[in-house]
């Protein structure tokens, strides 16, 4: 496990592999696992309410009244949390792989990325999008993410850091094993 690798970085962008809860980042922006009515729910976009508090809701009601498509994202401030940014990703259900699943997957960070350059984020930290309560397969998922941050950060060199923040050690080795395929 010590030997697989926790980071890349080309020219001044780079992305970290961490375990933990990402609402305890100190980062520009942290990113949701919403789904597309922005209604909440529980894994990280419960964490993320529970712990920024009611403003981040009342602000995506307000902006976003139809919700958010899959595979899209939208932005809102991070109430108390210890971020300027929250940006709402809604990856896909799994539903067994043929329903577009990963064009939705990649399309959803690379949203998330592009919200995060047009708001001057330099610090952007990311679940595992659609690996929970989505049932998206972490391996597959994994490489997706990876392949999808790594070439928005290889085209438009930012961000300067993007921090996959994963909860349980499983899926964080997971992304391990991702990113030396990657490297
Ligand atoms: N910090 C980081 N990762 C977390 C946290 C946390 N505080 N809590 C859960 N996770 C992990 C899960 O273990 C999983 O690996 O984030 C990954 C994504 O899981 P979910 O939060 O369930 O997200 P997703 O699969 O995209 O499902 C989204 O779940 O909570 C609802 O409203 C949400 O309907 C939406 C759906």
């Amino acid at each position: 496990m010590s030997s697989l690798p926790t980071h890349w970085s080309s020219g001044s962008t780079r992305i970290e592999l961490v375990q933990g809860d990402i609402t305890d980042q100190q980062v520009d922006a942290i990113v949701n696992a919403a789904n597309s009515r922005l209604a909440g729910g529980g894994g990280v976009d419960g964490a993320i309410h529970r712990r920024g508090g009611p403003s981040i809701m009342a602000e995506t009601r307000q902006k976003y009244p139809n919700g958010c498509p899959t595979g899209s994202a939208v932005i809102s401030g991070a109430g108390d949390l210890a971020a300027r940014y929250v940006i709402h990703a809604v990856g896909p259900v799994w539903h067994g792989g043929d329903r577009q699943e990963a064009e939705l997957l990649a399309s959803a960070y690379r949203r998330s990325l592009e919200l995060a350059v047009q708001h001057g984020c330099q610090l952007v930290a990311f679940p595992s999008l659609s690996t929970g309560a989505y049932g998206y397969p972490v391996e597959a998922a994994a490489r997706i993410a990876l392949r999808t941050i790594r070439d928005f950060l290889t085209e438009h060199s930012k961000p300067a850091l993007v921090r996959f923040v994963l909860f349980d050690a499983k899926t964080f080795q997971t992304f391990a094993e991702a990113l030396r395929e990657l490297i």
